[in-house]
C-alpha cells in the first residue's frame, strides 16, 4: 500500500528554499507516529532538507545521480522505490513536491495536515483531485503547544 503524508498551507505551499515553514510540534508527532517501523520514500532534495536517515523506518532516497547515502537506500525512480517492497506493506511517500506529483495518482491513503495559514514559499503541493479521495478521519486544533494558527490532521482512502 502506498501511503503519502504532508503538511500543506492554505495557499498549497509546502517549503521555501529546501525547509520548511512552520514548526508544529503535534504535527511532527503526528508524522513519527505514522511512520515509524514503516519504509519512508523522498527526493534528494528533501533528504538533504532533513539533513540525515529518520531513525526506525527505512530510508529510500530518489535521485538520477549516481551517489550514495549512509543509512539510505539510493534508487532512480518512484517504481524502483516501490518495487522494494511487499504489497501489504505500507509505504510512506513523505516528498516533496517533485516525488509527491509522481505518486499521489497511485496513492491508496493520503495523510494531510491542512495549515490554516498562508505562507510565501517556492514549493507547492500538486494539485490533486478531492472527488476521488472519501476522508476517513479528520481532527482540527485551534493552535498548537508554540504554533499560533490553527490545523487539521486529515485522512483519505482513496
Ligand atoms: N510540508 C511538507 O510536508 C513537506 C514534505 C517534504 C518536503 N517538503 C519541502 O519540499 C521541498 C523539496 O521538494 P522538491 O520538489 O524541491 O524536491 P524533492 O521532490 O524532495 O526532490 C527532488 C529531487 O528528487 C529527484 N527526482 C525527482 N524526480 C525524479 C525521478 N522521476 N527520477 C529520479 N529522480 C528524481 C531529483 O534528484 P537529483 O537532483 O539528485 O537527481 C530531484 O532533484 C523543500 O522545501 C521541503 O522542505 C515539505
Amino acid at each position: 500500500m502506498v501511503s503519502v503524508i504532508v503538511a500543506v498551507a492554505e495557499n498549497g505551499v509546502i517549503g521555501d528554499k529546501n525547509s520548511l515553514l512552520w514548526h508544529i510540534s503535534e504535527d511532527l508527532r503526528n508524522f513519527k507516529r505514522i511512520t515509524s517501523g514503516h519504509p519512508v520514500v523522498m527526493g534528494r532534495k528533501t533528504f538533504e532538507s532533513l539533513g540525515r536517515p529518520l531513525p526506525n523506518r527505512k530510508n529510500v532516497v530518489i535521485t538520477r545521480q549516481d551517489i550514495e547515502i549512509e543509512g539510505c537506500e539510493v534508487v532512480h525512480s518512484l517504481e524502483e522505490a516501490l518495487a522494494m517492497f511487499s504489497a501489504d506493506e505500507e509505504i510512506f511517500i513523505i516528498g516533496g513536491a517533485q516525488i509527491y506529483r509522481e505518486a499521489m495518482p497511485i496513492a491508496d491513503r493520503f495523510y494531510l495536515t491542512r495549515v490554516h495559514h498562508s505562507y510565501e514559499g517556492d514549493t507547492s503541493f500538486p494539485e490533486w483531485n478531492e472527488s476521488e479521495w472519501q476522508k476517513v478521519d479528520s481532527e482540527r486544533f485551534e493552535r498548537g503547544e508554540k504554533y499560533e494558527y490553527p490545523f487539521t490532521f486529515e485522512v483519505y482512502n482513496r
